[in-house]
């Protein structure tokens, strides 16, 4: 732990992010003393709070999402961290205030990490904010950092711009970009799971492997949400970063160290090399009721629901499909990817007529039930027949450590400067360059209009259909026994 002052300021504190995610993650990292000795955590935001009643809000909302760590001791030292300023940092004027009570709780030698968790509308005049009130220069050793949600634009032109404001201000070293799916350990163990071990890596290619299914599934519909989300759609919301950020880590080629520049080159490289998606390849659909919902336009073509079906042009993956699908009001709860072998090349077996082996499917599960299944063929005792049978890791029988919220260590890096994690600018630019083409599709008088699908299903069936085209289906995987 350094010694080094810290402080973490949070624009945006009484939202709902900072409430659920980011005062628990903290708190958790309070309580595992791996936050610096000397911290404070600063919460910025209009309304009219005291210390004392900002504190009491959080402690509530710390004890409801953070509840496996919670204790009423440990609450009180990490409290005494806490602080409050009412600002509107969207005004100029207001960084006054905001620089007058930082001076009455820091140290002058105190680094400053900024996580901007408000609308993403305010981004831009807050960082000019923060620029003018001279807050992003380094002084000496204490450095300033930034941390900015998602969504980081809503296509290629708006993350340009937003990209350029904020680099007047900061300097991109200075710039973390979350992605919470980063975060995830699921998501970092698939870079430890190829690149820690020399027996997948031969063949993860397009010699042994037959297709490739991500699947980032939810049961929960647009709730409150509404307003965001009918301007948003299942690509911004979830393709255009986590389920991109998930084909990255599965699909890149190995980096030559897990640093930052490395990292992030090999993910860039790997997104410029996906072929642009054609109208052919994209399946979406809208959960029966969403209309109806309050925020949701009457004749809302806003997809819920999206399966996309794409082919990364190099060397390593030339003819594999790609196939991604996300959605709200699913059947399960599930974010999975699952990698299907070919066939053997010869079979040497006496099958009965219509009799198959199945593939050899390996399935990455990221969420809930985290783990890893090998499912392959066996002899079934005493029989000539067969059937499959699994391999199975999960984390909760494997380790005893506790699986930490993605928050945690995204937050951790930022405060130790480790920007590997997070999307650089290229990334995002290259990300939206992907996706505009695609959401164009989604979009407009020439949108194509959703069709409907039940919720608690797995989505549409035009989903199925676009596997149906090259003869493949949506395979289960060992993650869940009840995924649909
Ligand atoms: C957010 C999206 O970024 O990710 C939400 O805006 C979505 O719509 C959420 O529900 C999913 O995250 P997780 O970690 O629950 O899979």
């Amino acid at each position: 732990m350094s010694s080094a002052p810290v402080t973490i300021i949070i624009f945006g504190a009484s939202g709902d992010l900072a409430h659920r995610k980011l005062i628990p993650a903290l708190y958790n990292l309070f309580q595992k003393e791996r936050l610096p000795a000397d911290f404070n955590i600063v919460g910025i935001s209009r309304s009219d709070f005291s210390h004392q009643q900002f504190r009491d809000e959080k402690r509530q909302g710390t004890a409801t999402f953070a509840a496996d760590l919670f204790d009423a001791a440990t609450w009180e030292r990490f409290a005494a961290h806490l602080w409050y300023i009412a600002a509107d940092a969207t005004q100029p004027a207001d960084f006054d205030l905001i620089q007058a009570g930082l001076r009455e709780i820091e140290s002058e030698l105190a680094s400053h990490l900024y996580y901007l968790s408000v609308a993403p509308g305010l981004y831009e005049t807050i960082i000019a904010g923060i620029g003018a009130a001279k807050m992003a220069e380094d002084v000496r050793q204490a450095w300033r950092r930034i941390i900015i949600e998602k969504p980081f634009g809503t296509d290629l032109a708006t993350a340009q711009t937003l990209n350029n404001v904020v680099h007047t201000v900061f300097e991109e070293r200075q710039v973390y970009r979350i992605d919470h799916y980063m975060g995830k350990e699921t998501a970092q163990n698939i870079l430890f799971f190829r690149f820690a071990n020399t027996i997948f890596e031969p063949v993860w290619n397009r010699n042994y492997i037959d297709n490739i299914q991500i699947t980032a599934a939810e049961t929960v519909d647009v709730g409150s949400r509404a307003g965001y989300y009918d301007h948003s759609g299942v690509l911004r919301d979830m393709f255009q970063n986590h389920v991109l950020q998930l084909l990255t880590l599965v699909a890149m080629e190995p980096p030559a160290s897990f640093e930052a520049t490395a990292l992030r080159n090999e993910k860039v490289k790997l997104i410029q090399s996906i072929r642009p998606i054609q109208r052919d390849d994209l399946a979406v659909g809208q959960y029966e009721g969403y209309r109806s919902a309050a925020g949701v336009a009457p004749v809302s073509t806003t997809p819920t629901f999206a399966a996309l079906r794409l082919y990364i042009d190099n060397w390593r993956w030339q003819g594999v499909p790609f196939y991604l699908r996300s959605g709200k009001a699913l059947h399960d709860k599930i974010t999975k990817i699952l990698i299907e072998f070919k066939a053997p090349p010869h079979l040497m077996f006496n099958l009965a007529a219509g009799e198959r082996f199945a593939r050899n499917i390996l399935s990455l599960c990221i969420q809930p039930d985290e783990g890893i299944h090998l499912q392959f063929e066996a002899k079934i005792p005493g029989t000539t027949g067969f059937r499959h049978a699994e391999m199975d890791f999960h984390y909760r029988d494997s380790f005893t450590e506790k699986i930490a919220d993605a928050y945690e260590r995204l937050l951790l890096d930022a405060i130790h400067g480790d920007a590997a994690l997070f999307m650089r600018n290229d990334e995002i630019e290259s990300a939206w360059k992907l996706f505009d083409p695609v959401i164009a599709l989604t979009e407009g008088e020439q949108a194509i209009v959703p069709p409907l699908y039940r919720r608690g299903t797995m989505g549409p069936e035009a989903a199925d259909a676009l596997l149906a085209k090259n003869g493949r289906t949506w395979q289960r995987s060992g993650c869940l026994h009840e995924e649909g």
